[in-house]
C-alpha cells in the first residue's frame, strides 16, 4: 500500500530540484519562513474529504480568497515568492506553493519533509469558513483537523508550526510571536506552551486547546520532551497536510 504518484516529465522533476534549492536561499535570506510556511498551510488546510474540494491546488492566489480575513497578510507571501516561480513557468502554482512550503521549513532549521510533484491547479476556490479559528477549543479543532483527514497526532504535529513567526495586530488583531526564537524551527512551541504565561510571547486559546484534552496533551508532553520525535511526526504531519486530496492511496 502506497499512493499512487502521478510520474512527472524529467525535466519537471530537474526543475522541481532546483527549486527547492532556490526557494530554500531565498527564503533565508528574505528571512521569510514563517509567512511561507503559514501560506502552504492555509493552502491546504481548506481541503474537506467528503466532497473533496478545497486543499493545496493554487486556488489560494485567486484575488477573492487571498483577501478572506483568515488569510489577511498572505499577499506579502504571494508577492515575495512570484519572482521565484517566474524563473519555474513549468511548475503549477499548486505544486510551488507546498515546495516553498517544505523549503521553508528545512530553511528554518527544520525536518526535511519529502515532496512529490504533480498537482493540477484547480480553478475554484473553497467556499470560506474552513479554517480554524484561533478561539477554536479542542473538539472544534478535532471537527476541522477531522474534516481534512487529519488525526490528534497530526493536529498537535502542525501545531508546533507556531514554533515559527508570530501575530500581527494588523492581521489577525493579535500581537507577537510563540517562542523567543521565531525564525528557528525547533520544539520551543510546546516547552513555552507547557511552562505557561510569559511576558513578550503569546498563546492562542487553540494552542491552549492542545492541553486540554489529554489524546492530544500527552503528544505536546512528547514533543516538549523530544525534539527528534516531534521532528518525525512533524515530518510526517506536513507530508500529509502537504497531499490533502492528491494521489490517492492504492488499494
Ligand atoms: C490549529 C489551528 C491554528 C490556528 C487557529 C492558527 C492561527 C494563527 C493565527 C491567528 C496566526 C497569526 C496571523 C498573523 O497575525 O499574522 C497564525 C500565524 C501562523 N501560523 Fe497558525 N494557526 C493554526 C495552525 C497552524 C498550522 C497547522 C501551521 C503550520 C503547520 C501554522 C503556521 C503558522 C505560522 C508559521 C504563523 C506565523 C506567520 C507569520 O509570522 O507571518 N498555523 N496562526
Amino acid at each position: 500500500m502506497g499512493k499512487a504518484y502521478p510520474v512527472v516529465h524529467q525535466d519537471y522533476q530537474a526543475a522541481v530540484e532546483e527549486c527547492r534549492e532556490k526557494l530554500r536561499d531565498y527564503i533565508n535570506e528574505k528571512n521569510c519562513a514563517p509567512i511561507v510556511l503559514r501560506l502552504a498551510w492555509h493552502s491546504a488546510g481548506t481541503f474537506d474529504k467528503k466532497s473533496r474540494t478545497g486543499g493545496p491546488f493554487g486556488t489560494i492566489r485567486n484575488p477573492e480568497e487571498l483577501s478572506r480575513g483568515s488569510n489577511k497578510g498572505l499577499e506579502i507571501a504571494v508577492t515575495l515568492l512570484e519572482p521565484i516561480k517566474q524563473q519555474f513557468t513549468i511548475l503549477t502554482y499548486a505544486d510551488f506553493y507546498q515546495l516553498a512550503g517544505v523549503a521553508a521549513v528545512e530553511a528554518a532549521g527544520g525536518p526535511y519533509i519529502p515532496f512529490h510533484p504533480g498537482r493540477q491547479d484547480k480553478v475554484d476556490s473553497p467556499e470560506d469558513g474552513r479554517l480554524p479559528q484561533p478561539t477554536s477549543g479542542p473538539h472544534q479543532l478535532r471537527d476541522v483537523f477531522e474534516r481534512m483527514g487529519l488525526s490528534d497526532k497530526n493536529i498537535v504535529a502542525l501545531s508546533g508550526g507556531h514554533t515559527l513567526g508570530r501575530c500581527h495586530k494588523d492581521r489577525s488583531g493579535i500581537e507577537g510571536p510563540w517562542t523567543e526564537d521565531p525564525l528557528h524551527f525547533d520544539n520551543s512551541y510546546y516547552k513555552e506552551l507547557l511552562s505557561g504565561p510569559k511576558k513578550g510571547l503569546i498563546q492562542l486559546p487553540s494552542d491552549k486547546a492542545l492541553l486540554e484534552d489529554p489524546k492530544l496533551s500527552r503528544y505536546v508532553e512528547r514533543y516538549a520532551k523530544d525534539q527528534d520525535a516531534f521532528f518525525q511526526d512533524y515530518a510526517k504531519s506536513h507530508l500529509k497536510l502537504s497531499e490533502l486530496g492528491f494521489a490517492d492511496e492504492e488499494v
